[in-house]
């Protein structure tokens, strides 16, 4: 089975997390836009959802779903969203497809969030895909000496610029083994608009597709 039938496996396991009539909120990705288009083939539809990136706007508007701004809800449900990287404690590495800042603010405001991989995106340790900041341009040599401080080898995603106007940061070398406070630590830099750590509020849920059918996985005790 190919990474993208696993994606789509998940995407569509997650369908099972979505109350019909409810406004959800809404990812990025190659894995989120399996799990937009399979949102659109549910027989009661959604009443709208919040997106977290331009992209996946357009995708839901093209399939007739009303996105809306969450300045305008009250409060998400449910969130759906890929990982780069995850592990079974709920840390996750997000940001590859530039839009880690939206992705956290609707991450934020839902009650309960979805996270949705093939199995190649399971890790023991974070660290190995390459970290992403994004940073507002100005300070984007400033945070990247901060970045090599902490032990990390920046490099700028050129020609990439984030729906908010701002530069990724894409940081390599950086063996976490404290994501909560490597996250903190780096969004304390002044600069950072924030980073790609979903640690101090990972997934709730962790939904993974894998040749052998979905696996699911909730932090222990839950
Ligand atoms: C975008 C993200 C994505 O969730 C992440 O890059 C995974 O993407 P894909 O589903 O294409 O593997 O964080 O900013």
């Amino acid at each position: 089975m190919s990474q993208d039938q696993q994606k789509q496996r998940a995407a569509a396991a997650a369908l099972e997390y979505i109350q019909p009539g409810t406004i959800i909120g809404v990812g990025t990705g190659s894995t989120v836009n399996f799990f937009i288009d399979a949102l659109a083939g549910m027989p009661s539809r959604i009443a709208g959802a919040v997106s977290s990136s331009e992209a996946s706007s357009r995708r839901l508007a093209g399939h007739g779903i009303p996105v809306l701004d969450l300045n305008s809800v009250a409060g998400l449900e449910v969130y759906v969203d890929g990982a780069d990287e995850a592990t079974r404690g709920m840390h996750l590495i997000k940001g590859g497809g530039a839009a880690l800042t939206r992705e956290k603010i609707v991450a934020a405001a839902a009650r309960t969030f979805v996270c949705i991989v093939d199995e190649a995106k399971l890790v023991e340790r974070l660290g190995k895909f390459p970290l992403p900041v994004e940073v507002i341009p100005m300070a984007r040599a400033y945070v990247a000496r901060e970045l090599a401080r902490l032990g990390g080898q920046p490099v700028w995603r050129q020609g990439t610029v984030t729906d908010n106007g701002c530069d990724i940061l894409d940081v390599r070398g950086l063996d976490i083994v404290d994501p909560v406070g490597l996250e903190r630590a780096i969004n304390q830099i002044p600069g950072v608009v924030t980073n790609g750590l979903f640690a101090q509020r990972g997934a709730d849920v962790l939904v993974i597709g894998t040749d052998a059918g979905v696996q699911t996985l909730r932090p222990s005790g839950h």
